[in-house]
């Protein structure tokens, strides 16, 4: 069986943690988290330590991710959140999300984030829309593991997913260009549509942000994956 990521984006929203946890229900997670669907959770940086703390308390299995990482490794860069500091709360960052990109994130900048996560052992989730940012990335050690998100802008947060096929032809190709890594699905996931993506061969999960918010349809997503 192949493995999954079922990845929650809350981007700038104030979810409430406990509420949503509790609403999801931890029993559903333990009972849908088997080893090949890794769950994750994507709160923005003021909420992390919440969030670890009742993951923790409730020993549930689902991993942590942050929204972004500091293109440098320390200094005087006011702001800006170190992987030395990231690592002691999450296993996963995402970078370069096309919204980052829209303020003015370059391809060099994901690269140099993508670095920073490395060196500070955490899994980068990196955001790619095009083929010109996939042959930008300059990806680390192949041995390391590095999950790719294709998420194109026509279908994030329009309701108007991609094609399934075709974003399993495009994943594919990233595949082929970059190599050792595993390609998610963004852009419009919902429990009705996700089946439709994680079931095609080249996809290993999706990156959902929207029906993330609302913690029945992320754990609609989570079984229906
Ligand atoms: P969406 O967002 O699920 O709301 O389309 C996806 C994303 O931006 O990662």
């Amino acid at each position: 069986m192949k493995q999954l990521y079922i990845i929650a984006n809350w981007k700038e929203n104030a979810v409430k943690p406990t509420e949503w946890f509790d609403e999801v229900q931890s029993e559903k997670f333990k009972v849908q988290s088997s080893e090949e669907k890794t769950t994750i959770v994507c709160p923005p940086f003021s909420l992390l330590q919440e969030v670890k703390h009742y993951i923790d308390e409730k020993q549930l299995p689902i991993k942590l991710g942050s929204q972004d990482i500091s293109q440098f490794a320390k200094g005087a860069h006011t702001g800006e959140v170190s992987g030395e500091t990231l690592q002691e709360l999450v296993q996963y960052v995402i970078i370069g999300h096309s919204e980052r990109r829209e303020m003015g994130e370059t391809n060099e900048i994901v690269n140099e984030k993508t670095e920073r996560a490395i060196e500070n052992n955490l899994i980068p989730i990196i955001c790619v829309s095009n083929k010109e940012q996939t042959h930008s990335l300059r990806l680390q050690d192949k041995t390391i593991q590095q999950l790719i998100a294709f998420e194109p802008l026509e279908a994030i947060g329009t309701g108007q997913p991609e094609d399934p096929q075709s974003a399993n032809n495009v994943a594919k190709k990233i595949k082929n260009t970059l190599g050792n890594v595993l390609v998610l699905y963004g852009g419009s996931v919902n429990a009705e549509n996700v089946n439709e993506f994680t079931k095609q061969e080249h996809i290993n999960g999706v990156l959902v942000g929207g029906a993330s918010l609302d913690a029945k349809s992320f754990s609609g997503i989570i079984q229906k994956a």
